[in-house]
Parts: structure tokens; C-alpha cells; sequence
């Protein structure tokens, strides 16, 4: 009888041993179930599904530039993509800042247009350890190319290469050297010495064609209107563009705005140029209406609508998909030779 009573007592303990058994491994699994959840929901997107691109531009020194941050949002808006946006002020420290902020702020993808060509390697490493992709934007850099998955931007080689072929072929039947006067953007940027590489490649040519001076105009259209200012008031003359006592013959401006400033101080000297071959960069409209006004003789297009493709980018990034390491967007160029009236507005 106490032996029956022992045994049932000692298979309720096994059987209430087998229940606690169970439940604790049920309630293990769902801790480690909801535990996993929230780790992964604090990695990234913390607050939201969307994709979050941390953004850094150089600023706003052209309406190239402003067209360019435009095209950018506008994408994202698009794409229900989050921007995380900073304004340089054409600081790279600011740069460096808004990069460090960026990786602090855990953002899926990071953009940005490097002001000059130097000086990343450590911030970009930083983004690497943080586990962030990096899209450099319409410049390059001079680093480690492992730190960055892709560059998407314009191809500035081309771009030299085309202003130079205009003028090569303006110039043909012409005898004598014909002086150069270059008008350049930001020192040490990639679009620069890209734009300066590719024009001289294609001079190169034939030894007639002679730079005679190249002077940084900071792509700003007060830096042009300041280099046109000097020449014209050094020379004292009217009749044209003299650099120390040598006539221009052909002006080559790495951007519109510069050029455009170069025209503010021709027009209140109210100097002859309609000898001097002015070739532009970029393509504004306001540029776009000289050249059909005849004030300057070609525009070389770079294009800055560069947000479709970039939003692109970072889905197929968000994705785990390798993106191209250099992506060029499409661009032209507009003539004095060219039938004005299929021009379509440019919107900036
Ligand atoms: O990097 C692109 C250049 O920067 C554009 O030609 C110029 O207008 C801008 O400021």
C-alpha cells in the first residue's frame, strides 16, 4: 500500500517534472525569439522601414550645384528614400563632420560629393568598420578604392576632351598660335584636373594651340567677374582680352558660372570679344541663352541630375547587390552651329 502510494507520489514528480521541463524551454525560446527581433530592429531604421541615405554636399556656389541637390531630393521623394542632408559650405571638415554624423546616426548608405580629391582614407575606413556603403557623387577621390562601393558622376576627361575638339576644329584654317586663357574650379578637385587633362590631351594635337595662363575661379561667378575685371583693367584695352600683353584668343572656363562673371565685367567694360572664342562648362540656361545671344561659342554639358540614378544605387546597395565601381551619366553639348530652335529649356 505505502509502496503504490510512493510510486504514484514519484511519477507526479516526474510528470510535474516534464511540464516545468517544457515550459521553461518554451519560455527560453521565446526570449530568445523577441530578443533577436529587437536586435535586428536596432541595427538599422530604428524608428522607420524606410531606407535612410546620409547626404553630404559641397554647398551651393553654382546653379549647377543647387540643380544638382534639387535633383537629388527630388529622387529620394520619390523613392520614399529618408535623406539625411548636410550642406558643406565648401568645407572638407565639414564634410568629414556630417561623414563621422552620418555613421553615429547608423544610416544605411552614405553620399557624398567630395569637395577635393585627398584626405578620406580615415573617414571612409570608419565608414567600412561601421559596416556603411559609400556612393562618391559627381567627384572622385584620390584613396583606397576597397573604401567605397561605386562612383556616379560625370565623365570630366570627356569633357575637356569636347571642349577641345570644338576649338581644334573652330580653329583649323587658322595660322598662328592661338592663346589660350583657362579659367579653372576648386583646386584639387577631380572635376578640375579631369577638365584641364582632357582639354590639354586633345590640344596636344598640334603645337599651334598654347595655354598662356590657367587661374583658379573657385567655379564662382564672382571669381570670374574679379579675372575678367583684372585683364581687362591691367590692359587698358577694349578691343579684346589681354593677358599681360597678349592677346587671347580663346577663353576655356571650367564652369558656367565663371563664365558668366567673366560676361558681367565684359559688358560693363563694354569690351569687343566677338573675336575671342569663350567655351563654357555645364550647360545653365543662363549659358544656354548667351550662347544663343552669340556671347559665347560653345557649352560643354555636364549634367547634374544625378538622383534617379543615385536612388537606384542605393536600393540595389540596400539590396546586396555590387554596384557598377564607376557610373556615368549621359551628357552633350550645345554649338554656335547648332539649330537653336530644337533646344528644349534646360530648367536651371
Ligand atoms: O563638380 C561639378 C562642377 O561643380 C560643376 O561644373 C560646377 O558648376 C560645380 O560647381
Amino acid at each position: 500500500m505505502v509502496k503504490r502510494f510512493m510510486n504514484a507520489k514519484i511519477k507526479k514528480i516526474q510528470f510535474l517534472s516534464i511540464i516545468f521541463f517544457l515550459a521553461s524551454l518554451i519560455f527560453l525560446l521565446i526570449f530568445i525569439l523577441t530578443k533577436n527581433k529587437n536586435n535586428t530592429s536596432h541595427t538599422k531604421n530604428e524608428n522607420s522601414e524606410k531606407l535612410i541615405l546620409g547626404f553630404s554636399q559641397i554647398g551651393s556656389e553654382s546653379a549647377w550645384r543647387t540643380r544638382n541637390t534639387q535633383s537629388i531630393f527630388e529622387a529620394a521623394a520619390e523613392n520614399d528614400i529618408q535623406i539625411i542632408f548636410d550642406d558643406a559650405q565648401q568645407k572638407q571638415e565639414n564634410q568629414l563632420k556630417a561623414i563621422r554624423s552620418f555613421i553615429v546616426y547608423q544610416v544605411d548608405v552614405i553620399a557624398f560629393v567630395p569637395i577635393v580629391e585627398d584626405g578620406w582614407d580615415n573617414v571612409l575606413t570608419e565608414a567600412k568598420d561601421a559596416g556603411i556603403p559609400v556612393i562618391l557623387v559627381d567627384r572622385q577621390i584620390n584613396a583606397d578604392p576597397s573604401l567605397y562601393a561605386g562612383f556616379l558622376g560625370e565623365d570630366g576627361l570627356e569633357e575637356g576632351r569636347r571642349a577641345a575638339r570644338f576649338l581644334l576644329n573652330k580653329c583649323r584654317n587658322r595660322t598662328g598660335t592661338v592663346s589660350i586663357y583657362e579659367m579653372s574650379g576648386t583646386e584639387n578637385s577631380s572635376v578640375v584636373r579631369d577638365r584641364a587633362k582632357g582639354f590639354r590631351e586633345i590640344i596636344a594635337s598640334d603645337p599651334k594651340f598654347q595655354i598662356i595662363h590657367s587661374e583658379d575661379g573657385d567655379f564662382l561667378r564672382s571669381r570670374g567677374k574679379e579675372i575678367a575685371e583684372n585683364l581687362i583693367t591691367s590692359s587698358c584695352r577694349k578691343d579684346g582680352l589681354y593677358y599681360e600683353g597678349q592677346k587671347i584668343d580663346a577663353v576655356y572656363s571650367h564652369n558656367d558660372s565663371m563664365t558668366l562673371g567673366m560676361l558681367d565685367s565684359i559688358e560693363n567694360y563694354k569690351v569687343y570679344t566677338g573675336n575671342t572664342i569663350i567655351i563654357s562648362v555645364d550647360a545653365e540656361q543662363k549659358s544656354i541663352d548667351a550662347l544663343q545671344a552669340g556671347k559665347l561659342n560653345c557649352v560643354v554639358e555636364c549634367n547634374p541630375n544625378l538622383g534617379p540614378k543615385l536612388m537606384e544605387l542605393v536600393k540595389d546597395i540596400a539590396e546586396g547587390k555590387t554596384i557598377p565601381r564607376v557610373t556615368y551619366n549621359s551628357e552633350t553639348m550645345f554649338t554656335e552651329n547648332d539649330d537653336f530652335s530644337t533646344y528644349q529649356p534646360r530648367g536651371y
